[in-house]
């Protein structure tokens, strides 16, 4: 029997809700593969700064840093949105990731055929659809300095600053690249080499990365560009890195061609060992969804499917993530549905309690 540690941080709005439904199938896990997963919890964001009066106490991050993985809820609400506020519930996922060094975030985008309706775009269009956007995650305008506000006889000033080093881009490519040989060995790196020097520095690191790796094909494109081609044609994409905040504006675009962001996870990694695991944190890329907090109507799946990928890769129980991402299938196969991602004839709309008892229900050891 392997013992693994999970550090749960449930955060604020909906992610404590769908964190119990992860709990609930991680508890059938164990009990079917013969596992020990021990939990701790602690106290992040609005949360933590009602409590302690800061979003991310130095000991969930010691706490953090003593577990294999950390299964994130989400940040933020309406309760703290005053920009102007010393705390902010956000500085408690940023925090997690510098301090955790995570510099890889995993967004795979899949176009569910049950679910393929959903989309606003045409299913025509959408076919096929199935890659991952890795977004650079500790770097760029995000944490670079100076990053500051002032005020001078001009009036209110502001800076951030978007600076890369050669390390930086080279790791984060390195990732992209081991990810598209196990897949449909294609790989866009997407920049804005035409105005930004990060951008060139990125387009000639990229090119010499590339050549360690022959066989997969590498395509650079500027980031507009790819905000248009992802609405396009999504299928020609297998596996996009870009930098921190392209990433992050293009994996919510590329969220949505899945219809729903409630079935999207995602893993954020830093540095992995020889076989391949190491510390991530798993988080839906929903967030906190105040407007349906309390309501039970949030979609678990995206924060069961984080945990499948925490079991794949921090845990490196590969089949044990396949149970859980089958029992997913198996669920939304049987005609079940959260309201997010609708009713229609045959198909059942249940709560979020209840989806989380269907997955679990449904999870079987075998392949
Ligand atoms: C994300 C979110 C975060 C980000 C926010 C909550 C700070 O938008 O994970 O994409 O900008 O990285
Ligand atoms: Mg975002």
């Amino acid at each position: 029997m392997s013992t693994f540690r999970i550090l749960l941080t449930p955060g604020d709005g909906i992610g404590p809700e769908v964190i119990e439904e992860a709990m609930k199938v991680l508890g059938r896990v164990q009990q079917a593969f013969g596992h020990e997963f021990q939990f701790q919890e602690e106290t992040i964001g609005g949360a933590a700064i009602d409590e302690y009066g800061i979003a991310l106490r130095p000991e969930t991050v010691a706490a953090a840093k003593k577990s294999d993985a950390v299964l994130f809820g989400a940040v933020g609400g309406p309760k703290w949105d005053d920009p102007k506020a010393a705390a902010r519930p956000e500085d408690a996922i940023l925090g997690m990731r510098k301090q955790l060094g995570l510099f890889a975030n995993l967004r795979p985008v899949r176009v569910h055929p049950l679910m393929i309706a959903d989309s606003t775009l045409k299913p025509e269009v959408l076919e096929g659809t199935d890659m991952v956007v890795i977004r650079e995650l500790t770097g760029g305008l995000y944490f670079g300095k100076p990053k500051k506000r002032w005020e001078n006889a001009q009036g209110r000033q502001g800076v951030d600053t978007l600076r890369y080093s050669e390390k930086e881009i080279e790791r984060i490519l390195r990732v992209g690249f081991e990810l598209a040989r196990t897949r449909r060995k294609k790989l866009t790196s997407v920049d804005k080499a035409n105005v930004l020097r990060t951008g060139q520095l990125w387009r000639e690191i990229a090119d010499e990365v590339a050549k360690d790796y022959p066989d997969v094909t590498i395509e650079h494109q500027l980031v507009d560009a790819t905000a248009m081609n992802l609405l396009r044609n999504p299928a020609g994409y297998d596996v996009i890195v870009t930098e921190n905040m392209f990433g992050d504006i293009i994996t919510d675009e590329a969220a949505m061609l899945a219809g729903s962001m409630g079935m999207m996870p995602s893993a954020s990694l830093g540095r992995r060992r020889k076989d391949g695991t190491g510390i991530g944190l798993y988080e839906p890329i929903h967030g906190s969804a105040p407007d349906i907090a309390g309501q039970k109507k949030a979609n678990p799946l995206a924060m069961i499917l984080s945990s499948a990928m925490m079991l794949r890769l921090s845990l490196g129980l590969e089949p044990e993530a396949e149970a859980v991402e089958r029992a997913v299938d198996a669920a939304l196969n049987d005609g079940y549905r959260t309201p997010d991602i609708g009713g229609g004839e045959g198909l059942e709309v249940v709560d979020t309690a209840k989806m989380g008892t269907l997955v679990s229900e449904r999870l079987e050891k075998g392949g």
